[in-house]
């Protein structure tokens, strides 16, 4: 609470925004930690982001998600000030204000971690294959490689993008060169204990084109995309093998909270606001 009793505001700004579930996600989360905040979303013009940044700011907005296609250019915005995470990933998605500078951080990673351990398949010691090499894949390679996994591996469509990506990573952290490789989807390989969707072919409805014999026994399939059926990734992914296969929910609930500690200093519980969403998603 501000001291005139107003919540303090934050929200989440994207293009398209209508569908985030941001909203319901922090407003639960200040319910169980008894923070009175509000929480909006934002929609920003494609060539407006900048501006729509300043303006939540300058009517006091205290804290900013962002999400797609603003990722990058939060970064850019947020420079000055930004977390090791979020230099590393090149993209931010997590704003806030402190000392009247915008501070920015990248929470992807965390909540892709977190979601993992959670189901019970933590990337320690682990052999991971990362499909995709956009903005939502570079946001996560680094955690998950100091989470210890001992092989990561990104598959791409255009195979020099994949290639570019860890160039870039290896570029910046050079002892990480041995246990992380690159290439096309067809030169995926395997057998591989957990296989993470972060292309956007699911919101398309088509599965990456990916070879067969990928999924080691016990592997998980994991789309970071998330929806009311199993997406289209973890439909082929169940054909071809996998023994376990996860949508993304769980990752959205996680970064998020990562978030909310950021802003409040505090670490709510993602499990009962998951289950939750998986209610409201009509999920069983
Ligand atoms: P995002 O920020 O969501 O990662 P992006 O930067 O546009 O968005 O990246 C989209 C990713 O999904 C890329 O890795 C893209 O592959 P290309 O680099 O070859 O374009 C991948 N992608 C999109 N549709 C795909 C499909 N049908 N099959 C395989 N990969 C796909």
């Amino acid at each position: 609470m501000t001291l005139s009793g107003t919540p303090k505001r934050y929200g989440v700004v994207g293009n398209p925004i209508a569908q985030s579930r941001s909203p319901f996600i922090h407003l639960e989360f200040g319910r169980q930690t008894a923070i009175d905040l509000s929480y909006e979303t934002i929609l920003a013009p494609l060539d407006g982001f900048t501006r729509t940044v300043q303006e939540f700011f300058e009517h006091g907005g205290a804290g900013l998600n962002v999400t797609v296609p603003f990722k990058e250019q939060a970064f850019d915005l947020a420079h000055a000030h930004l977390s090791e995470r979020a230099r590393l990933a090149g993209a931010v998605n997590t704003l806030w204000m402190q000392d009247g500078q915008l501070h920015g951080c990248n929470t992807d990673g965390v909540g892709l971690l977190k979601d993992l351990e959670r189901l019970g398949h933590p990337p320690t010691g682990k052999k991971i294959l990362l499909v995709g090499a956009g903005g939502a894949a570079k946001g996560v390679v680094l955690p998950l490689m100091e989470a210890g996994c001992t092989l990561l591996r990104v598959a791409n469509r255009t195979a020099e993008r994949a290639r570019d990506l860890r160039a870039h990573v290896a570029g910046q952290v050079p002892q990480l060169a041995p246990r992380f490789e690159a290439g096309s989807l067809d030169e995926a390989g395997g057998p591989w204990d957990i296989v993470i969707n972060a292309t956007s072919s699911s919101l398309g409805g088509t599965p990456p084109d990916l070879p067969r014999n990928l999924y080691a026994q016990e592997a998980l399939a994991y789309d970071m995309v998330y929806a009311a059926r199993p997406t289209a990734f973890l439909a082929q992914a169940r054909e071809q093998g996998a023994r376990h296969t996860a949508d993304g929910l769980g990752m959205l609930v996680g970064q998020a909270a990562a978030a909310y500690r950021i802003w409040h200093g505090r670490m709510p519980d993602v499990e009962p606001v998951l289950e939750a969403l998986r209610r409201e998603l009509h999920y069983t």
